[in-house]
């Protein structure tokens, strides 16, 4: 038997049961970082991030139209993708948080186009810009790796709404 809907057939989208279903599926926490046009540090958590292509090799993530730093990302040459160590909640708050010098008492380094590198992350990709794509009320940008590094640590998951430990399954 096959079943046919057309899409007024389907009950509409409840927003906080897809906020709840998105959530169930786990990822890590990055920071994305760039320069402002005067040459100010921005940072912005987001777990939207994926990888996207090997060769060439192209990553994307999604930031909310309404953000107060769109524009500043959309005008970036370069951005780094800081991915946050399991130790680093306080970084993932403090990024996500408004109302507040984001950077001041963290730790940074300067890396490609001057785009800050925060210390003591699990891993870090160094992205120029490649294209950005509208995404209903958020923007995709594509970005083009030009330099990774990765550390030992152990990185922080979200999932659930809340923050995870990653734990590998003994599984034969
Ligand atoms: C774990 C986590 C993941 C987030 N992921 C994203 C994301 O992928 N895209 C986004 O636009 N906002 C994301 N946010 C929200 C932003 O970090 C936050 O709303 C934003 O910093 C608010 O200030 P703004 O006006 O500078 O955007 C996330 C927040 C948290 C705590």
């Amino acid at each position: 038997m096959t079943a046919i809907h057309t899409d007024a057939a389907l009950p509409a989208i409840d927003s906080t049961e897809l906020r709840r279903c998105l959530g169930s599926f786990v990822t890590g926490v990055t920071v994305m970082t760039t320069l402002d046009a005067d040459g100010q540090p921005e940072g912005i958590t987001a777990n939207s991030f994926s990888s996207l292509s090997l060769n060439p090799p192209l990553i994307v993530w999604s930031l909310r139209l309404s953000s107060r730093s769109f524009n500043t990302y959309q005008n970036a040459t370069h951005f780094a993708v800081n991915i946050l160590a399991q130790d680093q909640v306080h970084l993932s708050n403090r990024f996500a948080s408004s109302g507040i010098n984001r950077f001041e008492g963290v730790a940074y380094t300067p890396g490609l186009g001057g785009v800050p590198l925060l210390e003591g992350c699990a891993s870090y990709l160094e992205c120029s810009l490649e294209a950005s794509h509208p995404g209903g009320d958020h923007v995709l940008f594509v970005g083009r790796v030009q330099r990774i590094r990765v550390n030992d640590i152990k990185p922080l998951a979200y999932g659930n709404g809340g923050y995870l430990s990653v734990q590998s399954l003994d599984v034969a």
